[in-house]
């Protein structure tokens, strides 16, 4: 694709093509920065766009809070393999890559390019998920999170308890990957802890063993009464049997004395103590950042959070507070607490909205570990807003500013008036892909 035609780019996400993924036989779609729609009947594809673009960047789809299980199952039926492109400009260097998957029965490929080049700098599944993680700068369960609000999932964040909303939002806040490192060192004590305990018993069998064989001076002074009887009676061979007996256990006193004082057993020893206490301290600053980076961040996003609900409910609620806990309350005109599962389910949808993108422009302005690609994608966010409200949607999505990229899918005709460029799918009917039509 040209980049030129549109040099002020600075979205994540610029050109997808796909190859017998569901519907779509072979079909490329631009994304623009600024706000798509997505328009079209029941199963003519458009959250299998969506899928297609979770599948490029994670090598996975997610539906009902799941992992599809068999991606093989989105290969186009009656071919043999799907081929899904995307290109996106990384937020960490804002360059272009363009990532390609390929999806056979029971595996899948993929490639990693950079801009114009040929050839890719990273190839196999695996490598590519780990780059694009980095160059993305969130991994599945951020993009879940943050951007990607999937069918009927709009209200996923009140539906969860305080608890795994909390995990939810560090998701969002990209601190998750505080918690994964914290559980692999963790692992790690636990393995040092065993090496270290492996390392004692053997020790202390060594010693026991030791315990048991004469001492150097013991045998030193058998070997020499030894000496003495074959200067007094002459050698013989029952001397000599001792003297053999003798020798075997003065070896095995020197193997068990070598081993005791081995670099494993000394030098080794000691490290791993220390490593083990290091990783210790490791883990208590691994689980204080992540609180610290909130505890910076909670105020901002409880504060776009209130004014994004407030400027939809204003007409029916004064307040909508997040506690420390991450309990969500409202709070009517007259001042009435009206806990979050009370609400109706188009209030549960606009908390839920204001939530996410509250989150997102906390971010956008005040994130600890580099702003979030500035990308939301909402699958029918009015599925269950009455008309008034499903009129304040088109536009609280046009006021996203902070975020550069948005693709709404949507049967609601009021957002195709607020998007700025609709692609509308027309199905065509068996083994035929939807006709796509690009609205400016
Ligand atoms: N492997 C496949 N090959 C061909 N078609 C498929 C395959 N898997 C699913 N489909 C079809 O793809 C269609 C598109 O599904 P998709 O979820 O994208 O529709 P949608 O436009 O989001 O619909 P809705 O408005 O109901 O959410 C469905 O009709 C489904 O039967
Ligand atoms: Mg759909």
């Amino acid at each position: 694709m040209n980049l030129e035609k549109f040099p002020e780019v600075d979205s994540l996400l610029s050109q997808l093509r796909l190859i017998d993924f569901k519907v779509f036989t072979d079909q490329e779609f631009t994304i623009y920065p600024g706000t798509t729609a997505i328009v079209g009947p029941n199963g003519s594809g458009k959250t299998s766009i969506l899928e297609a673009i979770e599948f490029a960047l994670f090598r996975q789809v997610t539906r009902k809070e799941k992992k599809v299980p068999r991606v093989e199952d989105l290969i186009h039926h009656g071919r043999r393999k799907a081929i899904v492109e995307l290109e996106f400009r990384a937020p960490i260097n804002r360059r272009t890559y363009k990532v390609k998957r390929s999806i056979h029965p029971g595996e899948t490929n993929a490639d990693l390019f950079e801009e114009s080049q040929k050839e890719p700098f990273a190839s196999g599944a695996k490598k590519v998920d780990e780059e694009i993680i980095k160059l993305v700068g969130m991994n599945r369960h951020a993009f879940s999170a943050l951007t990607y609000v999937r069918q009927g999932e709009i209200d996923r964040l009140s539906r969860m308890t305080p608890k795994t909303r909390r995990t939810d939002l560090f998701n969002m806040m990209g601190l998750g990957i505080y918690d994964k490192t914290g559980d692999r060192v963790q692992k790690q004590i636990r393995d040092l802890r065993k090496q270290v305990a492996l390392l004692e018993e053997t020790q202390a069998r060594l010693e026991s063993i030791r315990s048991h064989l004469p001492s150097d001076e013991e045998l030193d002074s058998a070997l020499g009464s030894l000496g003495r009887l074959v200067e007094e009676t002459g050698k013989s061979r029952d001397l000599d049997t001792i003297k053999e007996v003798l020798q075997k256990v003065e070896h095995s006193l020197s193997e068990v004395k070598q081993q005791l004082y081995s670099p494993e057993m000394t030098v080794e020893y000691e490290e791993l103590k220390e490593e083990s206490v290091i990783a210790k301290y490791l883990k208590q600053v691994l689980e204080t950042v992540p609180d610290i980076a909130e505890a910076q961040l909670r105020p901002h996003i409880r504060s776009e959070a209130r004014e994004i609900f407030r400027s939809i409910f204003g007409d029916r609620y004064s307040d909508l507070i997040i506690d420390d806990d991450y309990e969500i309350s409202l709070f009517d005109l007259r001042g009435n607490k009206v806990s979050l599962s009370a609400a109706s389910g188009g209030e549960d949808v606009c908390v839920n909205f204001a939530l996410r993108v509250a989150v997102n422009t906390a971010l956008q302005k005040h994130s600890v570990t580099g702003p979030p690609p500035g990308l939301i994608i909402l699958d029918e966010p009015g599925a269950g807003l009455d008309s008034q409200r499903r009129m304040w949607l088109p536009e609280a999505i046009a006021g996203l500013k902070s975020v550069d990229q948005v693709i709404v899918v949507t049967h609601m005709e009021e957002m195709r008036g607020s998007a700025q460029r609709v692609i509308s799918l027309t199905p065509q009917g068996k083994d035929r892909q939807p006709i796509v039509e690009e609205i400016e």
